[in-house]
């Protein structure tokens, strides 16, 4: 690690925040770049969310990531938010520049890049997706998938009524391509699937696993899981076992952190297996 006093400085901001694997992941990119900088984990509560923000914009911090439960007051906070973090409703990175701070979102950016790196032969532009859970997860998800040029994407939530808000907020400029599905019917929508998210905290460790018949899911069909712990989920080896590829949720951790790195420290880092194994041995 080089640390001098010119160092560069970042973080991430979030109540709790020891379980953050960013510090790991950003600390591996700054060594392998031999980078004068740090990037720090940050414990901060909502009450003091935009005192610690202003003082580390005034400490001279380049920026911070922003995880739970801060990601929509840090778009409220930012003097600037890019159209895409608008349109999710939350911002999961800030760079500070000139006393401004400028919020983006790179949630979604990750989620499609991980895809693109991790399944060659999904065809974004004719995909037929299946999206399972319509929280903030589901929310960056479905704003990828739209921008990816995804025509036709079925939404599944345990609560219609969160789904059907969701459908309609991100329907807009984007005309009728979310149809809200019922929870029950979740197995049966599958016959001519592209693709199954799940964004739900179904399969997550201590939580009850994603019940889900894949019988019908066409066997090329991509599955991806956004959750990370455990690594393959559930749902994951269900659909490994029958021979699905199956897309893992690290993949999108590591690339949504690239954006933010490389506006702080002004290098590219690349997402590599020794990177992968480095972040899940910590
Ligand atoms: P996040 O912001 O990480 O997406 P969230 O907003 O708490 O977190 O959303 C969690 C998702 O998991 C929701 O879609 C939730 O469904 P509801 O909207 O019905 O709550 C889903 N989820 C959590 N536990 C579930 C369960 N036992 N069965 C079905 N869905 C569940």
């Amino acid at each position: 690690m080089i640390l001098t006093g010119k160092a560069r400085l970042a973080g991430v901001v979030g109540w709790p925040i020891s379980h953050s694997k960013s510090p790991r992941l950003h600390g591996y990119w700054l060594d392998k770049l031999a980078i004068d900088g740090a990037y720090l984990p940050l414990a901060i509560e909502s009450n003091n969310f935009e005192n610690s923000l202003n003082g580390l914009k005034n400490a001279g911090f380049q920026g911070v990531n922003v995880t739970v439960p801060h990601k929509e007051a840090a778009l409220k906070y930012c003097d600037e938010v890019d159209p895409l973090a608008f349109r999710i409703g939350a911002v999961n990175t800030i760079v500070f520049k000139n006393g401004r701070s400028y919020g983006s979102n790179t949630d979604a950016y990750g989620f499609i890049e991980n895809l693109r790196q991790n399944s060659e032969n999904l065809e974004f532009s004719t995909a037929k997706v299946v999206v399972l859970g319509a929280g903030g997860a589901a929310r960056g998800v479905i704003v990828a998938l739209q921008d990816a040029g995804v025509p036709e994407i079925l939404l599944v939530n345990r609560t219609k009524s969160r789904s059907e808000a969701l459908a309609a907020d991100l329907s807009i400029g984007h005309e009728g391509n979310i149809q809200v599905v019922d929870w029950e019917k979740r197995s049966e929508i599958l016959s001519d699937v592209n693709l199954l998210v799940n964004t739900t905290s179904l399969g997550m460790a201590g939580q009850p696993p994603l019940e889900l018949d894949l019988s019908d899911l066409p066997l090329n069909a991509v599955v991806t899981d956004i959750v990370y712990a455990p690594l393959i989920t559930p749902l994951l080896e269900l659909a490994r076992s029958r021979g699905n590829p199956i897309v893992d949720g690290l993949g999108m951790l590591l690339h949504q952190a690239r954006p933010g790195f490389e506006a702080w420290f002004s290098q590219k880092p690349e997402v590599t297996s020794a990177l992968r194994e480095f972040v899940l041995n910590g």
